[in-house]
């Protein structure tokens, strides 16, 4: 039976999902097709109860129902549980499984640029469903200090205190403006600020072009990572270059969180150098 898997989001127009899988299933001779449903938040449950049908492998979960999905499944990984959110669901039977893999394809986009989060001092700017995943893995990974900035810093307060209560040894602050992130080594963009609109390129950062000579202090190899990867280069990563930062886009969490769904759908290792071709030259047709 030809299987299929599927993203939930809304809307799912411009995902690269289907490029990359569609691509590992073709280069290993999968019988299997993966699809991006788009899936008004009114119709998660008819979703879900699609999801348990016998040709689906599963499914990727993103915005606006990474937390939304929770309640619907059966069961959540120690890891979704603890990061509160999901963005893979494995089918196990009649049983739909919640799983968080957005947490090590971001440290395996980090760990391939021999960028290592332990004993930094890291700035997080956002405080959104991604930045709550990456601030857990950050933490996990044992960064020293988290400093965490959003424009509304209540919400960067709130992710603070969640974080605090499995911090370890992370020492984790919520900044109220910009200067309060001086001197960190890794700084990483989790907003929507310098993503592509309709084909417009943006020209938002949340740290301003000529911010980063104050603002660098006396970081120690100071390392820029965007998690946008619509455009590759952002407005942010562009300044970081010119500040003259070791710069890191969102292609690699991207990729890496979709080679672990896929290992957990198959059970075979995923052809990580296909999806990431397939990912780059879509990536480069748009650009
Ligand atoms: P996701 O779950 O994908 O992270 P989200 O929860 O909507 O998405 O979070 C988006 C992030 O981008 C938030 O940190 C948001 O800041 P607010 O909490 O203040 O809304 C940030 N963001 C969006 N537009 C922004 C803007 N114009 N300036 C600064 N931050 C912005």
């Amino acid at each position: 039976m030809p299987m299929r898997a599927a993203l939930l989001a809304h809307p799912a127009g411009h995902s690269l999902s289907p490029v990359m899988h569609n691509a590992a299933f073709a280069h290993l001779g999968i019988d299997a097709t993966y699809e991006a449903w788009d899936v008004p938040p009114e119709r998660l449950a008819e979703a879900l109860e699609r999801l348990r049908q016998d040709d689906m492998l599963g499914a990727n979960v993103t915005v606006p129902h990474k937390t939304a999905v929770m309640d619907g499944l059966d069961r959540l990984t120690d890891r979704a549980q603890a990061v509160g959110a999901v963005n893979l669901i494995v089918r196990d039977g009649n049983e739909l499984v919640g799983e968080n893999q957005d947490t090590e394809g971001f440290l395996r986009s980090l760990e391939v640029e021999g960028v290592t989060p332990a004993g930094k001092r890291v700035a997080l700017l956002g405080a959104g469903g991604a930045a709550r995943a990456i601030g857990w893995a950050l933490v996990h990974a044992g960064c020293r200090e988290l400093r965490i900035w959003n424009r509304t810093a209540a919400r960067a307060e709130e992710l603070a205190s969640s974080l605090r209560v499995d911090a370890r040894d992370t020492i984790i602050v919520s900044a109220s403006q910009l200067d309060d992130l001086r001197d960190s080594d890794l700084w990483i963009q989790t907003t929507t600020l310098g993503m592509r609109k309709g084909g417009q390129d943006p020209d938002t950062s949340p740290v301003p072009g000529d911010g980063w000579r104050s603002l660098l202090g006396d970081a120690i190899d100071p390392v820029a990572v965007d998690i946008v990867y619509r455009p590759l280069r952002t407005p942010f990563l562009r300044s970081a270059t010119s500040a003259g930062m070791q710069t890191i886009n969102g292609s690699g969490m991207l990729l890496y969180q979709g080679a672990a769904a896929f290992e957990a759908w198959t059970g075979k290792t995923a052809p990580v150098d296909v999806m990431r071709k397939a990912l780059h030259d879509a990536l480069e047709d748009e650009s």
